[in-house]
């Protein structure tokens, strides 16, 4: 049993917090933004992801889990201090640090005995030795410690699961105390753990999450062949999937890639390449593609269409991706706001991230949590995330409702044999059209 403070009720802190007292050790979770703490105090969870609140709730009353804003008492109560905080996106791409920091700095203002402070936001090469130097300077007395990246890899949505079961844990310090005690804490959740220095734990961080976007660049490049020569890309990930090298996981073509992670670590390996003097075009490559996946769904409906100008439109998820109601680097973020702007009148639904995306649209659409309400009427369906809801729709009902059976699928939902049966005009990405039920082939 450790006593564990984590700094930052985020979406990582409060994960790994309420993970880390499940697997018995004492954990106070931290935050300077009051508002948030009162809220965890009276039983309120920020953010939904499927078990968490059943997992806070129950550790709350077992008394292996508390929430204050007192950070300096934290620190000063703590064995282990996590640093969980935001390192948000700033205009050039690079990750902004400035939270950090302060913590850092209040860490060192109140270090009263040995303690081993472990960096769990994603933060630049050079972040760990950074925070050691803040530490230094501003410790009262000379007070041991150590520093270790111990990089978070949870998929939001399935968070609790894959913390709990990690596939691994990577913890990088030069310290073999401090291994030794992050490694304890990781046995209940992972036999693989990998040692690595300070710097190779905050690399492996970016190299993870820019391999898995460049996975998906990639196949969506494929797609806009296939579209292209008449293939079908979901068979070509199936294809290449086989290969146990490839592996089949992250080929799913589509909108491209959104959410907190992969839009501002690959912007953010960029800086980092580029200030060590590396021009690292591949990653370039794969941010432009992605980016190319929203205007190219929005050039579909409107080719469609013939024109936005007065059209109702129902554009189907508005979180990044299902399970969550995160809706950071959504597409139906930009997207939304175009259609708006051009004429169109939106109808969205989204099953759970409808106060969320009114915080920052406000009214530029009508917001639904009923998917047929939200059909009715419409010229055309633009599907952005793939929701059990959106695949289990009754087509037949769709078809009723809405003014013209129009279907534009940036998640390749539905298989084209179903389309052409239900007779719908439906286009998808790196798959052939189909015009009222008639696929229109295009192969070369
Ligand atoms: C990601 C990483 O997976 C995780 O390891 C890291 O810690 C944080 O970033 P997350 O952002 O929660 O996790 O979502 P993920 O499930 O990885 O999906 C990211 C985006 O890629 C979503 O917009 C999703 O729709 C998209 N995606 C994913 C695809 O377009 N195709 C795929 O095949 C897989």
């Amino acid at each position: 049993m450790k006593k564990i403070t984590v700094i930052g009720t985020g979406y990582v802190g409060l994960v790994s917090g309420t993970c880390f007292a499940e697997s018995g050790n004492q954990v106070i979770c931290c935050d300077n933004d009051e508002r948030k703490i009162n809220n965890l105090l009276q039983g309120g969870v920020p953010i939904y992801e499927p078990g968490l609140k059943e997992l806070i709730e129950k550790n709350v009353k077992k008394g292996t889990l508390c929430f204050t804003s007192n950070i300096k008492q934290a620190i000063r109560e703590a064995e282990v201090i996590y640093i969980a905080v935001g390192t948000p996106m700033s205009p050039s791409g690079e990750a902004d640090l400035s939270f950090v920091e302060q913590v850092a700095k209040t860490i060192g203002e109140n270090v009263n005995s040995y303690k081993v402070i472990v960096t769990k936001s994603t933060v630049p090469v050079g972040t760990g030795r950074l925070i050691e130097s803040i530490i230094k300077q501003h410790l009262r007395e000379d007070y041991p410690f150590d520093i270790v990246s111990n990089p978070e890899f949870l998929r939001e949505g399935a968070a609790i699961k894959e913390t709990l079961n990690m596939e691994r844990a990577v913890i990088g310090t030069e310290s073999d105390m401090a291994y030794q005690i992050i490694s304890e804490l990781h046995q209940p959740f992972t036999s693989t753990i990998l040692r690595v220095s300070l710097e190779t734990a905050e690399i492996i961080k970016y190299a993870a999450n820019a391999f898995l976007a460049t996975k998906i660049s990639f196949i969506n490049d494929i797609a806009n062949i296939c579209e292209r020569v008449g293939a079908d890309v979901t068979k070509v990930s199936e294809g290449i999937g086989l290969d146990s090298r490839i592996g089949n996981k992250f080929l799913q073509a589509g909108i491209g890639f959104g959410g907190s992670c992969f839009p501002k670590d690959t912007a953010a390996l960029v800086h980092i390449s580029q200030k060590c003097g590396y021009d690292f075009k591949l990653i370039k490559a794969v941010m432009e593609t992605n980016e190319g996946q929203r205007v190219k769904i929005v050039e579909k409906l409107k080719d469609a269409l013939g024109t936005l100008n007065g059209k109702t439109i129902s554009v189907l998820g508005l979180a990044f991706k299902p399970d969550t109601n995160d809706i950071r680097s959504s597409p139906a973020l930009d997207i939304i706001p175009y259609l708006s702007v051009n004429g169109a009148t939106v109808r969205a639904f989204d099953p759970i991230a409808v106060e969320e995306t009114k915080k920052q649209l406000g009214y530029q659409c009508l917001y639904f949590k009923d998917i047929y309400e939200t059909l009715e009427n419409a010229d055309a369906c633009l599907i952005l995330t793939d929701w059990l809801q959106v695949k289990h729709l009754d087509l037949n009902k769709v078809k009723e409702l809405m003014r013209q059976p129009l279907i534009v699928d940036g998640r390749n939902i539905f298989d084209l044999e179903t389309m052409q049966e239900f007779g719908f005009t439906y286009l998808s990405i790196g798959r052939q059209p189909i015009n009222k039920g008639t696929i229109i082939s295009k192969a070369i």
